[in-house]
């Protein structure tokens, strides 16, 4: 054996209290454990559990379903059109792992950060917006999840209704009412939220914030029209509102897509958008940092809430942040993921025509990792996912991407969490045997 095996194996033993290593002297068998004692009763917690909430205008449910889905591994062999996140061999592995060792080596690494972030990352994020937004108006956060976080318990309090698109997220969903508030969901199409309905909401619920996703939106990879972005600002500034725009993959463009529309962030002056964006889905699911960005008042409460929640993000991984996106391997990385992804969309679809053309594609992102299709009436959605997984597939179901009742059922096909262009073909394939069996 490898001294590093040795080594490792030491190392997993000493973690397992089943060595102990005394330096200079060698390793040594650790005293037995005892047994373990008998498993306590902790049925008194579902009494505990349920009884507050009674006074709560909306109840806080705490539902991670629709988070999980997007994060679990499906079973060994079966193929993976379901996960939110780059197969490790889109990720820029070697480039992360030169970041964090050299972040690691930086002077002051470990010790404690500026509460808002480090001022260069700060001021990257900032950069990356464009328009007038300034280091000053950034706080880094942890990842887009936590970002929409803050940003929804920052402005509106439990029993609020905010205003989402629909479909959307449905992490963020979740978030919403967790924190007490109230989706109300406002109809968006192939280019974005629809205005007129969006006044009517807001006039309808009088609420105080929307969340918005403007470019590439999950699930339905639309981006909001050119002349619907300055509606959407007015439409949320007349109502005294706040629009979050949730910006999470920007970095996810393909390669024959046209020039980008800037953040909504960088043309507003007066404060109305709370800009989310993150790191992650461009690197891994474990690079979590991401960034909070907004104008006036509200910045101090976003501040609050961050520090009170979480502290800070770890310094860390806040210099390999920086690392990595000052490195030259950071545009190459961009570029061959965004090849990739054309790839990937083009092979999904191309099979999706050939072998599936009873779901209607009525969109063909030129961004993110998914594409989203309607079923036609009458087709089980749950029952189609449930066979699919059986003949070796796993697909998301469209129901937890509606706040309220879907006009049809749905499917979200993930492109981007398979190892490879192959497996696309046979996914889709698999997906048809699936389709025969429900059909
Ligand atoms: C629309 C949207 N926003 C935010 C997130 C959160 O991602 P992260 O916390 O990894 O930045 C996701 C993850 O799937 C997402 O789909």
């Amino acid at each position: 054996m490898s001294p590093v095996t040795v080594s490792r194996a030491l190392a997993q033993l000493t973690a397992e209290g089943l060595v102990v290593t005394r330096p200079g002297a060698g390793a040594f068998r650790a005293r037995p454990r005892l047994p373990l004692a008998a498993a306590g009763d902790t049925s008194w917690q579902e009494v505990a559990l349920s009884a507050d909430g009674a006074a709560d205008v909306v109840p806080r449910t705490v539902d991670a379903s629709g988070v999980t889905v997007c994060l679990a591994t499906p079973p060994p062999g079966v193929i993976e059109f379901s996960g939110g996140y780059p197969h490790p061999a889109l990720q820029p592995e070697k480039a992360m792992a030169a970041a964090l060792s050299r972040a690691g080596r930086r002077p002051g690494a470990w010790g404690r950060p500026p509460l808002d972030g480090l001022p260069e990352l700060r001021e990257w994020f900032a950069r990356q917006i464009g328009g007038t937004v300034t280091a000053a108006e950034v706080l880094i956060a942890a990842g887009g999840q936590s970002a929409l976080t803050t940003a929804l318990r920052a402005l509106a309090p439990p029993g609020a209704p905010v205003l989402v698109e629909s479909p959307t997220y449905p992490g963020m969903l979740a978030i919403a009412r967790a924190a007490g508030l109230r989706p109300v969901p406002v109809p968006a199409d192939s280019d974005g939220v629809k205005p007129a309905l969006l006044a009517d909401a807001f006039r309808a619920t009088g609420a105080r914030v929307f969340v918005c996703q403007p470019l590439f939106q999950n699930p339905t990879g639309a981006v909001l029209a050119p002349e619907r972005r300055p509606e959407v600002l007015r439409i949320a500034r007349e109502a005294g509102a706040f629009v979050v725009e949730d910006d999470f993959v920007r970095r996810l463009v393909h390669e024959d897509a046209g020039p980008l529309p800037r953040p909504l962030a960088a043309d507003d002056p007066d404060g109305v958008v709370v800009h989310v964006s993150s790191l992650t889905k461009a690197t891994s699911p474990s690079f979590r940092v991401g960034a909070l960005t907004a104008r006036g008042p509200v910045l101090e409460r976003l501040r609050a809430i961050q520090v009170v929640d979480t502290f800070f993000v770890s310094r860390p991984l806040q210099e390999a942040a920086l690392e990595l996106v000052g490195s030259p391997s950071w545009p190459r990385h961009l570029r061959a993921l965004s090849a990739e992804l054309r790839a990937r969309r083009d092979a999904m679809t191309a099979g999706l025509r050939l072998h599936l053309p009873e779901l209607a594609l009525p969109h063909i992102p030129s961004g993110g990792y998914h594409l989203w299709l309607r079923l036609p009436d009458g087709v089980d959605e749950s029952g189609l996912t449930s066979a699919a997984l059986r003949a070796g597939v796993a697909i998301t179901p469209g129901r937890p991407y509606f706040s309220a009742e879907p006009p049809a059922g749905h499917l979200r096909l993930s492109f981007a969490a398979v190892a490879a262009v192959g497996e696309i073909t046979e996914g889709v394939r698999r997906l048809r045997v699936a389709w025969d069996e429900v059909r």
